[in-house]
């Protein structure tokens, strides 16, 4: 491995392992990668990186909501950088997704303890929980925790698809939710780094190697509940029936359009996740309930969109004497990532010698939530074919290894490492 000043480099082939590893922590062996947090498989995974830790001597902390920390013991009085990304995944999602960035720190903190580096700061994994939001449907929870956002009513208010809540799974889980204080020295920590995959088009498109984020897209979730008239699906005429789907159909054609309409190039509007009921061929569905996400890189966007849903959809509703409810399930403020660490990280690129693009981001990460508290950061490399949250999430071996590489030397400078 050569030195750090002319460029320490990661082990390529160990962290592709590690990769490999990760990949079989799945609840859906076959079909993408699927380990929400507080599950079997994030334990397993929890349980490899804490192994992999302790082989190298780094201390583990979690925190009450089950966001990890890993440095080094005896760096304990030193300033901190914080570094990572989550574990958690969507359902049938892809093998990079957060486990990318946190185990491409793991490697680094390998190769700074054995180059045995002397660094003025201290580096730290951090391990975001239920980033995905795919227990709660609130995305970068375990951040919000961290950041103040959320506190201990959310504990009781986030709750799963069964209505079990945070809280209880937490305690069920062996966690101390609702006594235990959250574990960041905000006085310590001067700087903060995520590495990821793209997760679109751009770097693949322009054939470039490395991302340097300057904005992170904010987002908002609303769920809209509607409510017909549930009935036999033969003996009912077309006339007069109140069919919640089929009003939720129109009113998710009307979600396309205003994002179509009123994104600009910078908005985006989805609906990912959508409940039948009773769900039967032979009923007209008395209810619909779905998930309304908008995104984008300007604020003021994001409710202007979510604004003109919310008149569509209930003007949709009242045509066709159906009931609309929505309550917000999550927000998060777009923010760009602090001018001085975009600088930092354009030096370092330079000096490797890497193209790299300056880019926003249309995924949603923990980094945004620390950006307002520390100076922030964030790296990519290319998704193949743009894609991501499925099984085909794929980027290139070399592609993985030059990000990685780019973070080591990203951190060692953050750090004054010689
Ligand atoms: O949804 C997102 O943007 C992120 O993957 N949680
Ligand atoms: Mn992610
Ligand atoms: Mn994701």
């Amino acid at each position: 491995m050569k030195s750090n000043d002319s460029g320490m480099r990661v082990n390529g082939s160990r962290l592709l392992e590690d990769l490999e590893k990760m990949k079989e922590k799945t609840e859906t062996p076959g079909k993408g990668v699927t380990r929400f947090s507080y599950g079997a498989m994030d334990r397993e995974a929890r349980d490899y990186l804490r192994e992999c830790a302790e082989a190298i001597g780094l201390f583990v902390k979690t925190d009450p909501v089950g966001n990890l920390f890993f440095g080094f013991p005896e760096d304990k009085d030193k300033p901190v950088i914080l570094a990572g990304s989550h574990i958690d995944t969507v359902q049938n999602g892809g093998w990079l997704d957060g486990i990318y960035g946190t185990l491409s720190v793991l490697e680094a903190l390998r190769r700074i303890r054995e180059e045995k580096a002397e660094c003025g700061k201290t580096i730290q994994l951090v391990v975001f929980a239920e980033e995905e939001g795919s227990n709660f449907g609130s995305t970068l929870t375990g951040s919000k925790f961290l950041t103040g956002k959320y506190g201990t009513k959310d504990l009781d208010s986030l709750k799963n698809q069964e209505g079990v809540s945070l809280g209880e799974i937490l305690a069920k889980e062996g966690y101390s939710p609702y006594d235990s204080v959250m574990l960041l020295d905000w006085r310590r920590i001067q700087g903060m780094l995520e590495l990821h995959i793209e997760q679109g088009p751009i770097l693949e498109s322009h054939g470039v190697g490395l991302g340097i984020v300057d904005r992170i897209y904010g987002m908002k979730v609303n769920e809209f509940t509607l409510t017909g008239v549930g009935n036999h699906a033969g003996a009912s005429p077309m006339k007069g029936r109140q069919d919640a789907l089929a009003a939720a159909a129109a009113g998710i054609l009307e979600v396309e359009r205003c994002g179509r309409e009123l994104g600009e190039e910078e908005g985006v509007a989805t609906v990912g996740r959508i409940q039948v009921l009773p769900n039967g061929s032979n009923v007209i569905p008395g209810q619909a309930t779905f998930t309304v996400e908008v995104r984008s890189a300007n604020e003021e966007s994001i409710h202007a969109i979510m604004e003109e849903i919310l008149l569509r959809m209930e003007e949709i509703c009242n045509k066709r004497n159906i009931r609309c409810h929505y309550r917000e399930v999550a927000f998060s403020k777009p923010d760009s990532m602090n001018p001085r660490m975009v600088a930092l990280l354009e030096k370092t690129a330079t000096r490797m010698g890497e193209p790299y693009l300056i880019m926003n981001s249309g995924a949603v990460h923990d980094a945004c939530m620390l950006a307002p508290f520390v100076p922030t950061g964030m790296i990519f490399v290319p998704s193949i074919g743009g894609r991501s949250h499925v099984p085909q999430e794929d980027t290139r071996p070399e592609d993985l290894i030059r990000g990685a590489d780019y973070l080591l030397a990203a951190l060692l400078q953050l750090a004054d490492c010689k």
